[in-house]
């Protein structure tokens, strides 16, 4: 749907994301859209917004997104993002543990129908994101986990520990450097979308 126009506008910033994930992020997101999922869009780990600037592509006027990096590079992603997404774009430029995130979970409570883990991949941090992520995520949410092959099993000790009620592995797109993008849903994927296999 926007995977074009994303290789073509998002060429010159700079990143740290792979065409096979924003590929299949593209699918899910247009997905959401096509079965009326709507809500708001987090990334943790913005760096200077390359694979942000696919989530202000999707998202709806009305839809928050949400950005969270501690680092200056996110005033430039903050230019960047405002090229493609004009309202309704937070910028918290503090770390994905700190209170201004967690406050998120109560004002807007099962609330994320996209959630990106790409901050800082150390294990105690993923799992602070993974925790915040699922009070997060609302009905026919995803959560996108960068790397996870190298966090395999921290992932998979998190998830079952995290997340009370089954979540669905979806998808993995890996790269040729290993970067990675795996996503998990807070439903199964067959009441999400008919037609579409993942076995
Ligand atoms: C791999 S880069 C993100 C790549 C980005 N998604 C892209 O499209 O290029 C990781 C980013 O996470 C940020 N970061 C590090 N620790 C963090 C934390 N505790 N919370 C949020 N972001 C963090 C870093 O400043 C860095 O910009």
């Amino acid at each position: 749907m926007y995977f074009e126009r994303f290789q073509k506008d998002s060429a010159e910033v700079p990143g740290f994301v792979m065409p096979e994930s924003i590929a299949v992020w593209d699918f899910f997101l247009a997905e959401q859209q096509g079965k009326r999922v709507a809500g708001a869009l987090l990334e943790i780990g913005v760096y200077y917004g390359k694979s942000a600037i696919m989530l202000a592509m999707q998202a709806r006027p009305e839809e928050e997104l949400v950005l969270v990096d501690p680092t200056d590079f996110v005033d430039q992603a903050a230019i960047t993002i405002g090229k493609f997404k004009s309202e309704n774009v937070r910028i918290i430029k503090k770390k994905s543990s700190s209170h201004a995130c967690w406050a998120l979970t109560k004002d807007q409570k099962h609330s994320f129908r996209w959630i990106h883990i790409d901050g800082d991949h150390k294990a105690q941090t993923v799992e602070n994101d993974l925790r915040l992520a699922s009070q997060l995520l609302a009905e026919k949410g995803i959560i996108c986990v960068d790397d996870s092959p190298s966090l395999g099993f921290l992932i998979s000790r998190s998830t079952k520990q995290i997340f009370r009620e089954p979540v669905t592995p979806l998808e993995s797109a890996r790269g040729g450097n290993n970067m990675s993008i795996t996503a998990w849903m807070r439903i199964r994927i067959e009441s999400f979308t008919s037609g579409f296999s993942h076995e």
